[in-house]
């Protein structure tokens, strides 16, 4: 069974309540919603194992470390996914980005694909798949489906707020990807949002409503 990282560090949990204020407009909400995937990163990414390499400093020589021959993609669901890439190209600048479009239809809640553009050599490169909100998880488990068609085998999701519907819906249909979230929330309410969540994350992010 895939595991849920629940990342509640001080720093987070503060950026994510100014987030969630209707008062907070898009420019804020962009910026905060930048800072806390930089800092989500660095938990999204801690099993990344090292290898030992020799330097020299201005004062002797010395084995460092550094990353293992690791080969990331950040892959963003459209739109709203988009908020986080720059947060974690910041701190993985050699990532290669993909891109999953999909919308949720607001009769059905389904969602609705219509592009789909990865790096060539996606299959060899561990995908971090962000998308700000986890409701059904219809979404991330269609964008994540599409991805292992293409062959990935090392995909984890990193998101913002989830729904315990959402959780349960990617971890039955996708039980090898593990959850990433700052907050998991209450319930979805019958419109399919999350309660309390933050409302539209595309809408607040691109000032669209
Ligand atoms: C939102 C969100 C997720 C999806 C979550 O996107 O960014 O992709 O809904 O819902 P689910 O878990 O029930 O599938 P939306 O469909 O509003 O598209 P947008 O980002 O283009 O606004
Ligand atoms: N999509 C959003 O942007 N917010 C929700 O609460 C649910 C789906």
């Amino acid at each position: 069974m895939s595991q849920l990282h629940i990342i509640n560090h001080p720093m987070i949990q503060h950026k994510l309540t100014i987030m969630r204020s209707k008062e907070t407009g898009s420019k804020d909400f962009r910026e905060l919603l930048r800072e806390i995937s930089m800092l989500m990163g660095y938990e999204v990414t801690r099993d990344f194992p090292l290898q030992s390499v020799e330097i020299e400093t201005p004062m002797c020589k010395m084995n460092g470390y550094q990353i293992l021959g690791r080969k990331v993609a950040v892959v963003p669901i459209l739109r709203a996914g988009l908020g986080m890439v720059d947060g974690l190209l910041t701190l993985i600048p050699v990532a290669k980005v993909g891109h999953i479009g999909l919308y949720r239809d607001e009769e059905t809640r389904k969602p609705v694909f219509y592009y789909f553009k990865m790096p060539e050599d996606i299959q060899e490169r561990t995908v971090i798949v962000t998308d700000p909100m986890l409701a059904t998880g219809g979404s991330a488990s269609d964008a994540i489906t599409r991805l292992k068609e293409c062959g990935c085998t090392n995909i984890r999701l990193m998101c913002l707020v989830a729904a315990p519907e959402g959780v349960r819906a990617l971890q039955e249909a996708h039980p090898d990807v593990d959850i990433f979230t700052a907050s998991l929330d209450e319930k979805l309410n019958d419109r399919a949002y999350i309660l309390p969540g933050l409302g539209d994350a595309g809408d607040r992010i691109f000032g669209t409503k």
